[in-house]
């Protein structure tokens, strides 16, 4: 009988509806695998020396309600005060139609990167949409399906500038009136490779002999709109390449780049309706050229056709990624930004080219109407043409932010004596009007004689943001400068009967851009509504069935999870907001490093890296600097195996690093022989080993302690990839095996979705040595205490624009281990095992077991056989076409053995859907087995001609040796609920040889598909 207490307990428990098996179902599963108990289980995979000894130390699971309301508490510490300060964030108001149906919306953020791109035309077609835009808007050929954010991208372009000189440039010249925190990134990234990164004035630069590109802002960081034009001729006959960070709005009124002369633009996308969310995540673009298109980073949407002729989407040019070219990779990116890219094209094709424009000039009327009434009050504003920005100097900075703050208003401090104010879309005239009464008469008097350092100081707009002065007391305000301004008592006279200029020549924008129907069709809004719906339609995700990904780890994204990503106290902070304005944010770090830090062993948790790619980047810069600081910086050697994901060489190379790749033995473990002739071979440069742990081959290996104590023999360090850290929570850890740092991808382990192809979060937690070279950043308010992680003198710049990086995503992973507690997390490992050794073992009849670990079992994941059927006739690739027959996503398909299926079921698939999967798989082998027999041809059968839309099997004509039925119902739980794939089998030769990457030309775009 229970007690009174458990009785009175909440009910809402959380593990329970994760995991997505009950306790009768897992007893039957245990029993197949002839294993009493889970923790049997565990104990029979996982090599009993890594084995934790207690229990992960974290507070008790909270219920679904409660965690709610803790959440609601820390949100409430952040003050959601009006911003002003811009340098590359505005507020903005994301369109209703668009939160509701995208941002909430788990058909568009719980589904996959568009691998399969026959059950992602969708998210596709919005991509394809979001490249047509920012080539329109800049004026450039083709862009690519997002970058990961501002800084990034510029120093992405950067990257490009160089592999256009063919690596021998080591010059690259950055403008002093750039954002501080791009600076901050590119220099960064610069530095391990050698690059010298100039940082002045473009009016008095010469391009020297060996300058690789330069980058400017436009409009720049102080808001001055600036003639580029001659600068890049004289950069162009140095034989050099331009880079332009411009600001979409803007571009709606102003010259695109493309048209003077800049080879790349890049930016960030966040002000097309997605939250500032304290920095993140949002899309950031890069555009360029086409003849520099195969040396491009990133994702990128090509229109292709399929089988029947129609056309069709999907990735293009994947031969330079790191998939394929590991360390020569055009990037290390791999997840993206795809969901807030998908805000941003929609954004636009809700507005129109119209709309945007309106929004744009209502901006700059205010911008200017304030610049006015500013000067016409006696302050110094800018003089020549500006869009959105203002810098005011000779003020008394701390005055001016202590009296904006105090009425509920963020300006940004540029030094003592200047400030920045951005407007944005949501700007008012009130606002305008409450802005103007800070610069009062008394206050600029006690000013104007002072000196002003700023106006001498080339380099002030890229100091950033230095935190406020300590001179807060005297706030100014007496006469109104409004009055002065519009030499009227009231706003009656309103500014719109101001004569505002029009842009002068050369900045207005004469192009016409947002050509393409789908910007001028969809602006009532249940034209938008079912336009938003078509293309959800055309997408499988989870709410359809599971997506088994091996490595990638599509578990539960509860809903309860998801709340706090939309509401105003997480969305509406600026990343360089006052820091007692983000208590709340402070609080969730806290919490959350301390909590990851726990579960990885670790001492130090740095957030700011915004996917996984990153975080290996940012763990491997921790090992450079360690070694840096102890005089070893020749230490360039990073082993890596062969079984690695390609993010991994990637990484290294752009870190500086040597890959020398280490061998896999036959059961798919590490060559322990290999790894100890190469780490002796290599002894004296050893920096690093990066292992994936469990292994991407999906077992434990028992020799991982060994790994680690040979590299640490030889002087070097480990890198952990946590890509796999769902078979590790609660039962191992990185830190407790030997590892020195590991990333986390928060959007596989811990429960943020994969957005169709990001946003991701990639912290990296470190031992307590490689504390201090945690990344910093030029924006991180001192005040912030985080003493473990930001220790400015020795630690590496910044990889991330925002301090933080993807901040408001963070609440997901909070909420997930808030609600799971130390025991659900490690009832979600252990269960996320038996899953995997569920399928295994029900499918091991039909499709072997490539790799296996202690007592037969695999870890998280396995890796299934099917290059025996080739001789035959049949290739993996038509088996995972055929499973979208069935309803489902294909596993992850020849990664990382060619070949094979790596199916990874995760915790939260409930048996019954394990199996009906499995009953899907075991259905295909049987399809397989007629063609093995000959009873079917082998080019006419279901398998070769998957997946089949609606419109072929609808069709008069029916030429193939098999019924529609089978073709489309080859199951009873098809005929219950079908998902139809939009388009057939994609021809992938035929859009790479004739790529196109945005809307024009597609005659037949958004038609039905034929047959
Ligand atoms: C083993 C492994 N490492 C690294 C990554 C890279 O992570 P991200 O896609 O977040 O950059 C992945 C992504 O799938 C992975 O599977």
């Amino acid at each position: 009988m229970s007690s009174n207490c458990d009785r009175f307990a909440p009910l809402d428990t959380f593990a329970r509806r994760h995991l997505g098996s009950d306790p009768a179902d897992i007893a039957a599963m245990l029993r197949l695998l002839d294993q009493p108990s889970l923790e049997t289980l565990a104990d029979a995979a996982v090599p009993a020396p890594i084995r934790l000894a207690r229990p992960l130390n974290l507070p008790a699971a909270a219920g679904e309600s409660a965690a709610l309301a803790e959440l609601r508490a820390i949100a409430a510490q952040n003050q959601v005060c009006r911003s002003f300060i811009g340098q590359g964030y505005y507020d903005t108001l994301t369109p209703a139609v668009i939160q509701r149906n995208v941002l909430e919306n788990p058909g568009w953020y719980t589904a996959y990167t568009p691998y399969q791109a026959e059950i992602s035309q969708g998210r596709l077609e919005a991509l394809l949409n979001f490249q047509t835009m920012i080539c329109d808007l800049t004026g450039l050929e083709i862009a690519n399906a997002s970058m990961l954010d501002e800084g990034t991208a510029a120093a992405e372009a950067m990257m490009l500038c160089h592999r256009l000189k063919e690596g021998t440039a080591q010059v690259f010249f950055v403008s002093a009136a750039c954002h501080p925190q791009t600076i901050d990134v590119v220099r960064t990234r610069a530095q391990p490779l050698g690059i010298e990164v100039v940082v002045g004035d473009h009016n008095t630069y010469e391009p020297a002999a060996n300058l690789a590109g330069v980058l400017v802002q436009y409009p720049d960081t102080r808001g001055d709109i600036c003639d580029f034009a001659g600068f890049f001729a004289k950069v162009h006959a140095a034989g050099a390449h331009c880079v332009v960070a411009a600001d979409l709005l803007a571009l709606t009124l102003l010259r695109p780049p493309g048209e003077f002369g800049a080879d790349v633009a890049v930016g960030s996308a966040q002000r097309f309706g997605v939250p500032m969310g304290f920095g993140g995540p949002h899309a950031g673009y890069l555009a360029t050229r086409d003849a520099c298109k195969r040396q491009m980073p990133g994702r990128l949407v090509g229109v292709s056709k399929d089988v029947h002729g129609n056309p069709a989407l999907r990735l293009a040019l994947g031969t330079r990624e790191q998939h394929i070219r590991r360390e020569k990779a055009t990037s290390n990116i791999c997840t993206a930004q795809v969901l807030l890219a998908v805000m941003a094209a929609m954004y636009a094709v809700y507005h129109g080219p119209e709309g945007l424009r309106r929004i744009a000039q209502r901006v700059r009327s205010l911008t200017q109407l304030l610049a006015r009434a500013l000067a016409a009050s006696g302050a110094r504003v800018n003089t020549g043409p500006v869009f959105d920005t203002l810098t005011v100097t000779g003020v008394d900075a701390g005055s001016v932010l202590a009296a904006a703050a105090a009425a509920g208003m963020n300006l940004r401090f540029i030094d003592a004596r200047t400030v920045g104010i951005s407007l944005d879309e949501t700007t008012t005239l009130d606002d305008v009007h409450a802005l103007l009464s800070l610069f009062g008469r008394r206050e600029r008097q006690r000013v104007e004689n002072q000196p002003n350092e700023a106006a001498n100081d080339p380099l002030a707009g890229a100091r950033g943001h230095e935190g406020i002065s300590p001179d807060r007391a005297s706030i100014a305000t007496s006469t109104s400068a409004w009055n002065l301004a519009l030499g009227t008592s009231s706003l009656e006279l309103g500014p719109w009967n101001l004569e505002l200029e029009n842009l002068p020549a050369p900045h207005a924008r004469q192009s016409a851009f947002l050509t393409h129907p789908v910007f001028n069709s969809f602006h009532a809004e249940h034209e938008m509504l079912r336009y938003l719906k078509r293309l959800e339609a055309r997408d499988l995700s989870l709410c359809h069935s599971m997506i088994s990904l091996g490595s990638c780890t599509m578990k539960l994204n509860a809903t309860t999870e998801m709340l706090p990503v939309t509401w105003p106290e997480f969305g509406r902070l600026h990343p360089f907001a006052p820091a007692e304005q983000t208590r709340g944010y402070q609080k969730l770090f806290l919490d959350l490093e301390a909590w990851l830090a726990e579960i990885t062993g670790f001492a130090a948790v740095s957030l700011q890296p915004n996917a996984g790619s990153q975080g290996e980047y940012a763990g491997l810069l921790t090992i450079r600097a360690w070694h840096a600081s102890r005089g070893e910086s020749h230490r360039n050697i990073c082993l890596i195996p062969t079984s690695a994901h390609g993010t991994n060489p990637a990484s290294a190379a752009m870190g500086g690093f040597k890959v020398v790749p280490v061998a896999c033995d036959a059961q798919g473990n590490i060559d322990v022989a290999d790894l100890r002739a190469k780490a002796e071979a290599h002894a004296a440069n050893l920096a690093a080993l990066m292992v994936t742990y469990p292994s991407t081959h999906g077992v434990f290996e028992a020799a991982i302690k060994d790994l680690c104590a040979i590299i640490h023999q030889h002087g070097g360090q480990v890198y952990m990839d946590g890509a796999n850290m769902n078979a590790q929570v609660g039962l191992t850890s990185p830190g407790f095996i030997g590892a020195d740092v590991c990333h986390l991808n928060l959007h596989k382990t811990f429960a943020i979705p994969h957005g169709g192809g990001g946003p991701g979060v990639g912290p990296i937690a470190v031992a307590a040595h490689l504390a201090p070279f945690l990344p910093r950043h030029v924006g991180l308010a001192p005040e912030i205490p985080n003493p473990k992680s930001q220790t400015p003198k020795e630690s590496t710049g910044a990889v991330s624009s925002a301090p933080h990086g993807s901040a408001s995503i963070l609440a997901i992973s909070w909420l997930y281990i808030r609600m799971m507690g130390a025991e659900g997390l490690t009832a979600a490992t252990q269960v996320a095992m038996l899953n995997a050794n569920y399928v295994a073992r029900r499918l091991e009849p039909y499709f072997p077991v490539v790799y296996k670990g202690a007592g037969g079992l695999v870890a998280h994941e396995c890796i299934l056989e099917f290059r025996p059927w080739k001789k035959h006739g049949v290739e993996v690739e038509d088996v995972a076409k055929r499973l979208m027959d069935y309803g489902y996503h294909a596993p992850t398909m020849s990664f990382p053995v060619p070949g094979t299926l790596m199916i990874e079921p995760t915790e939260s698939e409930s048996k019954r859907e394990l199996d009906r999967f499995c009953d899907a798989l075991i259905s295909i082998h049987g399809e397989m087995q007629r063609v093995a027999d000959g009873r079917w041809d082998k080019a006419d059968n279901p398998l070769k001609h998957a997946p089949h839309t609606a419109g072929a099997v609808c069709a008069d004509a029916w030429t193939h040796a098999y019924s529609r039925e089978l073709a489309a119902f080859p199951d009873a739980r098809t005929r219950a609920s079908k998902f139809w794939p939009a388009v057939g089998r994609v021809d992938n030769v035929y859009g790479d040889r004739n790529l196109v990457c945005s809307c024009a030309g597609m005659d037949a775009y958004g038609e039905p598909a034929k047959p």
